[in-house]
């Protein structure tokens, strides 16, 4: 099962849609679940939320995982910093997962390598790939998409590549 995370305060967002992309050519079928982090508004502020709860337990439950933010001052979200706040260290307990980030520039093009990846590790995320930056002016027909992909779908669970 795949599921994508996405943690931009705005709902139904590029990033999403550029995650939703990403998972769908990376495994050649659309996720199951796509979380989006907005939906679970202020239960985030607190520990033992219900709907915090049952979002976790997607994730946990995945198979694959791509955690996906926009660029927000040359690192990831704080909207997604509060939900993988939520999960204690090494809970993910080594589902491949797959950093995407979106920015206006290039300026950050190692944001996700050097920010969102150490959290997503911490938790237990097994990150087995380059973490991927798409511009949110160009995510859809990106050269940089299609060259990440050849390298990505090498690291696939069950490994085709
Ligand atoms: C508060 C804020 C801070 C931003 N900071 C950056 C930044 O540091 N670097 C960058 O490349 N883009 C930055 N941007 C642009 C966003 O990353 C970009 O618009 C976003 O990826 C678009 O995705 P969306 O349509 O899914 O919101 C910022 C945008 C906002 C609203």
């Amino acid at each position: 099962m795949t599921v994508v995370v996405v943690g931009n305060p705005k709902p139904l967002s590029r990033t999403r849609a550029a995650a939703e992309l990403v998972a769908t050519k990376l495994t050649g079928t659309p996720p199951e679940h796509v979380v989006d982090v907005v939906d679970l508004g202020a239960g985030l502020l607190g520990w033992g939320d219900p709907k915090v709860a049952e979002a976790k337990a997607i994730v946990t439950s995945a198979d694959l995982l791509v955690v996906a933010s926009p660029t927000f001052k040359a690192t990831y979200t704080g909207l997604l910093k509060l939900f993988l706040d939520q999960f204690g260290a090494g809970e993910l307990n080594q589902i491949p997962t797959f950093p995407l980030m979106l920015g206006g520039s290039l300026a950050h093009s190692l944001a996700p390598e050097l920010t969102l990846r150490p959290v997503l590790v911490e938790i237990g995320a097994s990150c087995p790939a380059p973490s991927l930056y798409l511009l949110d002016s160009d995510y859809e027909g990106s050269a940089t998409l299609d060259a990440w992909l050849d390298v990505a779908r090498r690291h696939l669970p069950g490994g085709s590549g």
